[in-house]
């Protein structure tokens, strides 16, 4: 598209101002914070794309303030950089009244030198971080929520309870995604938009308007390395689509695994298909590798509103009550129907159940 072509395109300051309108006494505090939220993604946009030229490449040294986060996973330098960028970006406006990352064990105060506001800015600084170092695709995510009106009235600091909303009470979620482009993909909770950063103009401009995912999809994505610890029901999904045309799905299917979710969420978001992280029995300890808050809830949400669905492999993402910060959870997300036909295999009694009497033939529960 020659540059004289582009200038028909919204930029996401015009296209947030467009939004508000239908709120006539919203304050712009909301606005203001993503484009807070926007500016730290451009700049992180650039570390990343400096690569080694950056200095940034590589793990976070142990003599800089130790080198495991809360996950006990070791953080790039580029983690630690991103978080920190993130909080400089968004602490001072007065729009947020606290703050949670992957990387930081606790929320984040806002300074005593700064306003308080009232959202929480919610995020991972940079997901698929193992993929830094080689140079694949990865991004940031984050999700936005309100706080009770005793905080924003109180301005006192902020705990982990006050994080623990459900996604459903998300007002805004988004991720940018590092790629051969930039791009910011955002819910406010009317549809979801992409926008792509033109770098003559610094600007993310509304590329991808109303994006809606396919209900159908012939494309799944599971790290299959795991899969001696899967439940049934994800097995069974996954034996049936190998099985392809020869199985009972009559049709081939076709496999990816990029190992930034951001990147695979971006994938099916333009063309369809299924993810799943599932929860599995590899380490008792963590039910699920992904995060609720700052991982799943978001992506949750931009699926939702994009017309596709996200869930634990039982139950909807967006309903689920957090019960910790940094909480790990099963996670499912993509076309409707395949989605919904992994629930449908959660729900199903098992093979085993199957060899029940409650199940045998004639029974009640015979399926
Ligand atoms: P993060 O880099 O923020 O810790 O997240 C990485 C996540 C996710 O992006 C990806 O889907 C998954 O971890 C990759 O897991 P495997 O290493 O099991 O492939
Ligand atoms: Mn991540
Ligand atoms: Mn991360």
């Amino acid at each position: 598209m020659p540059l004289t072509n582009r200038t028909h395109l919204s930029t996401l300051t015009q296209f947030l101002i467009e939004e508000r309108r239908r709120f006539p006494s919203a304050s712009g505090d909301f606005n203001a914070l993503i484009l807070d939220v926007a500016l730290a993604c451009k700049a992180i946009a650039r570390a990343v794309a400096l690569g080694e030229l950056g200095g940034t490449l590589g793990d976070h040294a142990a003599d800089e303030g130790g080198n495991i986060n809360v996950q006990g996973e070791t953080q790039k330098k580029l983690d630690v950089l991103s978080n920190e960028v993130f909080i400089r970006r968004t602490e001072w406006a007065g729009n947020l009244a606290g703050m949670a990352s992957e990387e930081m064990d606790l929320p984040y105060q806002i300074p005593p030198q700064y306003p308080r506001g009232k959202y929480l800015l919610v995020f991972d600084p940079l997901d698929g971080s193992s993929n830094i170092d080689v140079n694949v695709s990865v991004g940031s995510i984050f999700s936005v929520l309100r706080v009770s009106k005793e905080i924003e009235e109180s301005g006192r600091d902020v705990c982990e309870a006050d994080f623990l909303q459900s996604g459903a009470q998300q007002v805004a979620a988004g991720y940018a995604l590092y790629g051969p482009t930039t791009m910011l993909v955002l819910t406010v909770g009317d549809g979801v938009n992409g926008f792509t950063l033109d770098p003559n103009l610094g600007e993310f401009m509304l590329t991808h308007p109303r994006l809606r995912i396919p209900e159908d999809s012939h494309e799944f994505a599971i790290n299959a390395s795991n899969s001696r610890f899967w439940e049934a029901p994800v097995k069974r999904y996954v034996d049936e689509c190998l099985a392809g045309r020869t199985g009972p799905r009559d049709k081939d299917f076709n496999m990816r695994w990029i190992a930034s979710m951001v990147a695979e969420a971006h994938r099916i978001l333009m063309r369809g298909g299924v993810f799943l992280y599932p929860r599995d029995t590899k380490d008792p300890a963590k039910p699920g590798r992904l995060r609720l808050l700052y991982e799943a809830n978001p992506v949750g949400m931009l699926m939702e509103q994009a017309g596709g669905r996200a869930s634990t492999g039982e139950r909807p993402m967006l309903g689920v009550q957090p019960t910790s910060l940094h909480q790990r959870i099963g996670l499912v997300f993509g076309s409707r129907n395949e989605v919904e036909r992994i629930e449908r295999y959660h729900a199903e009694p098992q093979r085993s159940e199957l060899c029940n009497p409650l199940f045998a033939e004639r029974s009640l529960f015979r399926v």
